[in-house]
């Protein structure tokens, strides 16, 4: 493998990269970076944000490199969405993908992902407050939503870090 690449807007994607960078001793570049740093065609690991089911600069990353493994950062918990995503994305069967939570902040957003993220927040957390029988999952979304949430973790990156050791 020879690089772990990623496209972040806020920064929990980017956060993801280097804490794997770190457990796979890995060099590190965002998909602008790379472009001159890393060969076309190179085996790599992609993480990507989600936004609205697509994984951002996947297909992009996909042209350009040999993608070994694909990971997803969105809202959503860890190890969840994996059908929607995969087939959103068109992942091919053989590329192991993960979905990995990261942070969610209105706040921290601009133009027009904040306009959208604030349409989400007042119809799906209209919904999930009004909703009396919820899961944990939905308690999660919801918290997440109104307080905005910080969800990166090292543990989160498990599942990842365990399959790339048994590639050896
Ligand atoms: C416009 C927009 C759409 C989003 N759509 C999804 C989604 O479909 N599924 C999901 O799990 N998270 C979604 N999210 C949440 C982000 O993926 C999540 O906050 C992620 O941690 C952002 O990564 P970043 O900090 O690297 O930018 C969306 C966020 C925005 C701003």
């Amino acid at each position: 493998m020879k690089a772990i690449i990623y496209t972040s807007n806020t920064g929990s994607t980017a956060e993801y990269a280097q804490l794997l960078g770190k457990e796979l001793n890995l060099p590190v570049h965002s998909l602008q970076q790379a472009k001159n740093k890393v060969p076309a065609g190179s085996e790599i690991i992609y993480l990507g944000w989600i936004m609205a089911g697509g994984i951002k600069g996947y297909k992009e990353a996909a042209k350009l490199y040999k993608v070994r493994a694909v990971c997803g950062v969105g809202m959503g918990q860890t190890g969840t969405q994996l059908k929607e995503i995969r087939d959103k994305n068109v992942i091919p069967k053989r590329i192991p993908l993960f979905t990995l939570q990261g942070n969610f902040d209105v706040k921290k957003l601009h133009g027009a992902y904040r306009f959208m993220m604030n349409v989400m927040v007042k119809i799906a957390g209209k919904g999930l407050a009004n909703k009396t029988d919820r899961t944990p999952e939905e308690d999660d979304m919801l918290d997440m939503m109104v307080n905005g949430g910080k969800r990166v973790s090292l543990q989160n990156l498990k599942a990842v870090t365990e399959w790339y050791k048994s590639l050896n």
